[in-house]
């Protein structure tokens, strides 16, 4: 019976080390889930007919490419050619693969910009990939400036190490929600003392005002050294179907197609995604988009009425707002600090009780005391206002 055998013994100690990635789903997953910054309003595409068209191909394995599937998403964001476009398992496929290519386990290292999007760091350990972090700018004091990136810090981090192969760009920021200046973006990219990869992760792009910018894409044809990532699990509403993309030069995704599974996309993933990037599936996105931005506005109004709820902070330019929860008033409102012990506790009483699942994120950098609550349908926002007064009357 095995008496050799020690599974301790032979997994790689990075693994054993592990803090695995906890989703939202890990947490909560029925009721009213505002948790994991979803589409409230629902898929662009009725994604059980479209699957049902070609179900009778499935005994046939997917197209490797989906070439066709390239082809819309040239089109929506005007790029030069479906060379420039790489398909992956979400764009959490993409992010382990730019790292498994890029960095040489135990020697390469990736930078990162907390508070930031937590599989940049899940992915590098899992492959014995080291992590130099660069905070964003978190001084309240500066309202422009808030959660934006600290670049001359992050310009002397990859100047001193060149073993820094990319550095990773949340925009609009997880769990910030702010629209990184482009400016910055371009800085990394021309700066003659950084030799790698700038990776702009631009997974809420599509709930950007119109006034603000939007995705830099279309940059790729200037920066062999850029790769922006997006994915159908937001704007599109279609994260169960598992389809996230990377945009760069061609001889990125030459490197990014060698790398993965053979047909690591489905049919049906591709089907349905053909359906969502149609005209009328593009149409019904949009139309989403505007929507919970209206809904996210009305968010931003209503909330800070709320006794005990603080600010707002960030530059919401997401499908969620990052609110504050203070210590419990004692008259004055003014006098409010964020209060950890408070926000968690309001969570955890609105999931458990009230089935209104958010996030709590009061333990990332800057976020003291914080939720991130995904904009809900207005219905579910109706629901989020009662239930969050409610229970700070409470707690
Ligand atoms: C910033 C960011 N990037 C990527 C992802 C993952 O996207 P996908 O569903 O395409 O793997 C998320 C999911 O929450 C995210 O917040």
């Amino acid at each position: 019976m095995a008496p050799n055998f020690s599974l301790r013994d032979i997994v790689r100690p990075n693994i054993l080390a592990l803090k695995p990635y906890r989703c939202a789903r890990d947490d909560y997953d029925s009721g009213i889930l505002l948790d994991a910054n979803e589409n409230s309003l629902g898929p662009a595409v009725n994604a059980s007919q479209a699957a049902a068209a070609h179900a009778q191909a499935l005994h046939r394995y997917p197209d490797p490419l989906h070439r066709s599937v390239k082809e819309r998403i040239a089109k929506l964001r005007q790029l030069p050619s479906t060379d420039h476009i790489f398909l992956g398992v979400g764009s959490d496929e993409v992010i382990d693969l730019l790292v498994r290519i890029f960095c040489v386990p135990a020697k390469d290292k990736i930078l990162i910009t907390p508070p930031t999007y937590g599989m940049y760091n899940v992915t590098a350990q899992i492959n014995d990939v080291a992590v130099v972090k660069v905070p964003l700018l978190v001084d309240q004091a500066i309202p422009a400036r808030m959660f934006q990136l600290d670049v001359p810090n992050v310009l002397r981090a990859v100047e001193a190490d060149p073993t820094i192969k990319m550095v990773f760009v949340c925009s609009p920021g997880n769990p910030t929600g702010t629209l990184i200046d482009p400016q910055d973006v371009q800085t990394l990219l021309d700066h003659p003392g950084y030799r790698g990869l700038v990776v702009v992760d631009e997974a809420y792009v599509d709930f950007v005002e119109t006034h603000k910018g939007g995705s830099l894409a279309q940059w790729v044809e200037r920066y062999p050294n850029l790769v922006v990532m997006q994915t159908m699990s937001k704007s599109f509403g279609l994260a169960g179907i598992r389809l996230g993309l990377a945009i760069a030069h061609p001889d990125v995704i030459t490197l990014l197609n060698n790398t993965k599974a053979p047909y690591n996309v489905s049919t049906l993933t591709a089907t349905v995604a053909m359906a969502a990037l149609d005209d009328e599936g593009i149409a019904v996105m949009q139309g989403a988009a505007a929507k919970l931005r209206d809904q996210r506005a009305r968010l931003i109004r209503e909330l800070p009425k709320i006794r005990g709820v603080g600010q707002i902070i960030g530059g919401n330019d997401a499908n969620f707002v990052l609110c504050q929860i203070l210590t419990r008033p004692d008259g004055s409102r003014s006098d409010g600090q964020p209060d950890q012990a408070r926000a968690l506790r309001v969570y955890e009483r609105m999931a458990q009780e009230c089935g209104l699942v958010v996030r709590f994120r009061g333990t990332e950098y800057g976020c003291d005391g914080c939720l991130r609550i995904t904009v809900g349908s207005p219905e579910e926002n109706d629901e989020l206002l009662k239930q969050l007064a409610a229970n700070l009357e409470i707690l």
